[in-house]
């Protein structure tokens, strides 16, 4: 089923062309006015010439609207105000009712999509960076699958490279079994710490760890199960960290530096025979064109080191090369801080000039800001180290926890802690993702877990009123009906805004900005409690008291599947 504005649009689109003589975009938008409003008749006026308002009614009279709207007006200079019919509305509502997918269709052009997303290092603390891209990168996951689009995901995990050299020569210091131990319970900044104190203080560790990086990249056995001590170590405590948010990320889903080791040198062969590299003190590089830095010298990215040694740049190369050629990916997700935007753009660059990264396939930077602590500075603990992430996650589980007991005193205790658990994480990540990602913000618990405003928790509790409402009807919401009675104006506005959902997935699924979702899940929950508040449900009748069961029912599902899409759980009680 088309959405609304979609339906408009084929409506207006052919009765401008008649008007103009050209395709022209009606450009329908959610109107204060009307529901809807076209504005194309004003800029039509200065690209043909001629009075806008009188265009407008020309194309008002030759396009055919009166089985959708029951008012069409042109306003002002030549706004053409659309109002929707009740029995359109109510129609729409049925049809979306009774499907699992509340009408809405899958993409049109199913993709397979690559989503690099997460990508902490092992053997170093996840920082709050790498909470940000976990957290984007499964809501990206998530709404794509749920379009149809085949999803996979990538953990570019950094486990290779020098500093493993001086990891590896601490960890035979301590013992390999007290590295593991450090390691697995989490303490990685703490193993990371004490090595690089030694590495910075002590010139025999240091030269001992320079002869074990030549160890490892030369493939030395003892070395390489050493390393591979320390990286999976790392990896359960980070699938202990992705257990705990709840996120997609499985352990098949580490696809990590080094597993393009073996695709570095073909990969500097390829970009040698396309003439891409060249010589530049001593390493191998290739010069992307319109990159350069501050005093105008072009910016490279390194493919080989002076040292014979691949590092970021080249690794970048490789896997690019593999998404599009092996996971025969056509568009490639990097959810990755902004800091690396330049770096990204560059790479992207170097695999057009390739010929690696060619039309329909696509590569997006979705980038994302930090996360600040109170002080407007990057979030710290209060000792100055860097937040451990289990830590800050089970803090907010509490937090919940303890607001919960409060609110709902009769909760058993197992669902109160799963509902804990639910509004928490619901609370970190919604605090997330209902930011514009390019912007930093604030972490704050309190107004993260706040009841009121645009919070998980008022979203989730909007939901669980709902459901209250059918345990006090004692009966499953009925699903099954043909078309529902739209009469008052807050049910219409609910209505407008429960079918406005299709769009929104649509636009988000484009620019991955799910704010926009957020903001509409806000919208939503609140057009929701003016038709709660104005129309009676239980104490209605017949029709009326069936269409609005319907209408709390849909609201309900929308926002269960909006907040799911965003990885957050609805708890039907708390
Ligand atoms: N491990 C990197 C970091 O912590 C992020 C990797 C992002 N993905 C990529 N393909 N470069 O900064």
């Amino acid at each position: 089923m088309a959405n609304l504005e979609e339906m408009l649009h084929q409506r207006l689109a052919p009765a401008f062309q008649s008007v103009a003589g050209i395709p022209v975009d009606p450009a329908i938008r959610r109107s204060q006015r009307a529901h809807f409003q076209s504005d194309a008749a004003l800029s039509l006026g200065r690209t043909i010439g001629g009075n806008p308002r009188e265009i407008a009614n020309q194309v008002v009279a030759g396009a055919q609207l009166d089985d959708l709207c029951s008012s069409v007006e042109v306003s002002g200079p030549g706004f053409i105000n659309l109002t929707v019919s009740d029995s359109v509305l109510g129609r729409l509502l049925a049809v979306a009712s009774g499907d699992e997918r509340l009408g809405i269709p899958r993409a049109e052009v199913p993709e397979r999509i690559v989503v690099d997303y997460s990508a902490p290092n092992a053997a170093k603390e996840m920082h709050v960076g790498h909470l940000r891209s976990t957290i984007i990168g499964d809501a990206a996951v998530r709404l794509l699958e749920w379009q149809g689009h085949t999803v996979i995901r990538q953990n570019h995990i950094g486990e290779w490279g020098t500093p493993f050299g001086m990891l590896v020569e601490h960890l035979l210091d301590i013992g390999e079994a007290e590295a593991a131990h450090e390691l697995s319970v989490g303490d990685l900044n703490g193993f990371y710490q004490a090595a690089r104190r030694k590495f910075d203080a002590d010139a025999e560790f240091k030269d001992r760890a320079r002869k074990r990086v030549v160890l490892l990249q030369s493939g030395d056995e003892t070395t390489l199960r050493l390393w591979r001590t320390l990286v999976d170590e790392s990896k359960k405590y980070f699938m202990a960290v992705y257990g705990l948010l709840g996120v997609r990320l499985t352990e098949t889903d580490y696809a990590g530096e080094s597993s393009y080791n073996d695709q570095l040198q073909e990969v500097t062969d390829e970009l040698d025979g396309c003439g891409l590299l060249q010589e530049s003190e001593g390493a191998l590089c290739v010069f992307p064109e319109g990159y350069t830095n501050r005093q105008g010298d072009p910016l490279p990215i390194i493919v080989r080191k002076g040292d014979g040694g691949f590092g970021y740049g080249a690794t970048d190369l490789a896997t690019i090369r593999h998404r599009l050629h092996q996971l025969h990916a056509t568009r490639l997700l990097y959810v990755v801080g902004l800091p690396q935007s330049q770096h990204l753009e560059m790479i992207y660059a170097v695999a057009r000039d390739a010929g690696w990264l060619v039309p329909p396939a696509r590569a997006e930077h979705v980038g994302h800001g930090s996360i600040l602590g109170d002080d407007g500075k990057m979030l710290r603990t209060r000792a100055g180290a860097s937040v451990k992430l289990v830590d800050l996650l089970e803090e907010a589980v509490s937090r919940a926890a303890a607001v919960i007991v409060v609110k709902n005193p009769q909760l058993d205790d197992a669902t109160r802690s799963a509902v804990a658990n639910a509004v928490g994480i619901g609370a970190v990540k919604y605090a997330d993702l209902s930011t514009d990602r390019l912007k930093d913000y604030v972490f704050d618990y309190d107004r993260m877990l706040s009841f009121d405003g645009n919070t998980a928790p008022y979203l989730q509790y909007a939901r669980a009123r709902i459901c209250s409402i059918f345990r006090r009807l004692g009966a499953e919401p009925s699903r099954d009906i043909s078309v529902l009675v739209v009469t008052e104006p807050a049910e219409r506005a609910l209505a407008l805004e429960l079918l406005a959902f299709g769009s929104v997935v649509t636009s988000v699924a484009e620019t991955l900005e799910f704010h926009k979702l957020a903001t509409y899940l806000y919208s939503l929950a609140s057009a929701f409690t003016t038709f709660y508040e104005k129309c009676p449900v239980l104490r209605s009748e017949g029709e009326t008291r069936q269409s609005r069961l319907v209408l709390c029912d849909l609201t309900a599902r929308t926002l269960e599947l909006g907040l799911g899409l965003l990885g957050i759980e609805s708890p039907d009680q708390m």
